[in-house]
């Protein structure tokens, strides 16, 4: 009888016991998908199991890629700025990604970056979900579409929803709002408006987290 055909994923390398450090050195070998050969490194989360507030992006960018932590490089500085706006301090979070290598193409000397597709994403979902497992924060938001819909389906529309407190068993508060980076795409006229929205968005976390 044939065998049904196993979609590898990040679930053979999970390892049995939870913790952030062994998760975290797991991940550094994972071959889930076949990104692991095109970025550098893993790029894990960050933040500590006590973090009250989990912010998911979407995949590492260039630079994440070469520091192995998430939302340092352009993107991570309007993340930072906003969420100094919004009141919440980074130090107390945990950061990171809804797939942990970096998706890319090369054009010239630069890393342009690629949207992960839905193989990729379902295929990284498992190191999201244990991370989710260990930290079990009140607050969960999702940074744009990517991280959205691999925790809530790919129906989910971010445009339509963004800023409310969503109906799920993920955490206390889920939420979900734009990705920094679509402030940096944005015209510059715009980027202001754009900004604001953000800081808006995240001052819903912020609230929720008081209470
Ligand atoms: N964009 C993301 O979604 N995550 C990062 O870590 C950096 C840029
Ligand atoms: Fe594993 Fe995720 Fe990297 Fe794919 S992107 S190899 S599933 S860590």
């Amino acid at each position: 009888m044939a065998r049904a055909a196993t979609t590898a994923s990040a679930a053979d390398f999970v390892p049995a016991r939870l913790s952030l450090s062994a998760l975290r050195e797991a991940a550094a070998g994972c071959r889930g998908c076949h990104l692991w050969e095109i970025g550098t490194q893993t790029v894990f989360g960050e933040g500590g199991a006590e973090a009250e507030a989990m912010f998911v992006g979407e995949q590492p960018g260039d630079q994440e890629d070469k520091a192995a932590r998430p939302f340092v490089g352009p993107a991570g500085r309007v993340f930072d700025e906003a969420l100094d706006a919004a009141g919440i301090d980074r130090s107390t979070t945990y950061v990171t990604n809804a797939v942990k290598h970096f998706k890319w193409q090369a054009r010239g000397k630069r890393r342009i970056h690629q949207k992960p597709n839905w193989a990729e994403m379902t295929a990284c979902r498992p190191w999201l979900e244990a991370e989710l497992a260990v930290v079990k924060p009140r607050v969960l938001v999702l940074l744009g579409a990517t991280a959205a819909q691999s925790l809530l389906g790919r129906q989910f529309r971010v445009t339509q929803h963004r800023g409310e407190l969503l109906d799920s068993g993920l955490a206390e508060f889920v939420t979900a709002t734009v990705h920094p980076s679509s402030i940096l795409r944005g015209e510059p006229e715009e980027r202001d408006a754009a900004f604001a929205a953000f800081v808006a968005d995240l001052t819903v976390v912020g609230d929720a987290l008081k209470r």
